[in-house]
């Protein structure tokens, strides 16, 4: 069973190649890779995952509390990265100090019947904190914002960075590609295409109607109806309700999301190797809509973002889509603002 679903991993999507060599001993440039949040949901699966990539050579795992025990389990695995545990705020400047790149899964998930805004009061708090902390210790690390409501964290962490003088918007991604893992997985399994190698670009932001997958930028194509476009957006936008549902007020996705984050993490570092043509779908700072802050497909290079891509041609559908998305989108990128800017 465990070789039937290691196989399934390895053939699930052309950009998790790194999960092909997990003990490749290949010389990669020294990277030391943080996880905040590393003993939660999220952060034990994707600190596994982090801790087989070969482009990771130092793994600092934080949480308030539990880290001890993830890092020893963890560092039990026999791949290049040394790994080490920071728990509670005093070891938080350690965890940070020399950072290529902070993974951020820190902070509450939602129960059945609860919005990713409704996580804000709590989640916002937590981000901004751990942002003063990174201006502090890692200015220079790229981050990767996971903690919901992401298309208000991002903000959040955006106007922290530029208090302390030290934003660079190359550097700050929301991670959405869980959205297009979802996309991938549902239309191909709708479309009947080989899942790998599928190619579905999701844009907009991460939360309901913000999430917006352009089935008709796919690519293998197939010849799917209206009415089949409608319901696979409306599961892709859905996706996060359903594991919510699913796990019935035990939490939010975990796995999915742990696999999605790696395989951003894998593609930024492999943007900072110098890897050329490294494109993932991300939520960053964009001049693609009339909003600050806007998911799309984005290049990633040595200095983070390196190109943010047009949207392409959409269909009328897509166009309803969009301009519905824009308001709210807009909202929660002001309630983000000014959540940052009170004192
Ligand atoms: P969880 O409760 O299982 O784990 C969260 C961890 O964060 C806990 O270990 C907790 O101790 C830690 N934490 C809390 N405050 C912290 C702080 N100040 N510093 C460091 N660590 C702190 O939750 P989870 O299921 O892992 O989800 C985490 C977050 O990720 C949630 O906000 C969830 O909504 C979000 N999420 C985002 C996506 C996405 O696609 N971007 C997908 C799934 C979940
Ligand atoms: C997801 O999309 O699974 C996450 O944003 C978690 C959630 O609350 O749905």
């Amino acid at each position: 069973m465990m070789a039937a679903m290691l196989r399934s991993l390895r053939s699930s999507t052309t950009s998790s190649r790194f999960l092909r060599r997990p003990y490749s001993s290949e010389s990669h440039p020294e990277r030391k890779v943080t996880v905040l949040g590393a003993a939660g949901g999220i952060g034990q699966p994707l600190s596994l995952l982090m801790k087989l990539n070969p482009l990771v050579s130092r793994l600092a795992l934080y949480d308030i509390a539990g880290t001890p025990g993830v890092a020893a389990d963890v560092s039990h695995v026999n791949t290049r990265s040394e790994v080490a545990g920071y728990a509670g705020e005093e070891q938080l400047a350690q965890a940070l100090e020399g950072s290529d790149l902070v993974i951020i899964p820190a902070g509450v998930p939602r129960k059945p019947g609860m919005t990713r805004d409704d996580l804000f009061n709590i989640n916002a708090g937590i981000v901004k904190s751990l942002s003063i902390a990174i201006a502090k210790y890692c200015p220079n690390a790229l981050v990767n914002m996971i903690s919901n409501p992401v298309n208000s964290t991002v903000p959040i962490a955006a106007e922290v960075f530029k208090k302390a003088g030290t934003y660079d918007e190359k550097k700050l991604f929301g991670v959405t590609t869980l959205d297009v893992v979802r996309a991938k997985t549902f239309y191909a399994g709708k479309a009947n295409v080989p899942i790998e190698g599928l190619i579905v670009p999701v844009v907009g932001g991460h939360a309901g109607i913000t999430i917006l997958p352009l089935f008709s930028q796919a690519s293998p194509q197939a010849n799917l109806s209206d009415e089949q476009i409608i319901a696979l957006t409306k599961r892709t936008q859905d996706g996060g309700t359903e594991v919510v549902e699913a796990k019935a007020g035990k939490g939010s996705a975990t796995l999915s999301m742990a696999y999605a984050g790696a395989i951003f993490a894998d593609a930024c570092l492999k943007g900072l190797n110098g890897v050329p043509d490294v494109i993932e779908c991300s939520y960053v700072q964009s001049t693609v809509t009339e909003l600050p802050f806007f998911a799309s497909k984005v290049r990633l290079g040595k200095n983070g973002v390196e190109e943010v891509l047009e949207l392409g041609n959409l269909t009328d559908f897509e166009k309803q889509g969009l301009a519905s998305l824009l308001p709210e989108l807009k909202a929660s990128i002001e309630k983000g603002i000014k959540f940052a800017n009170q004192s």
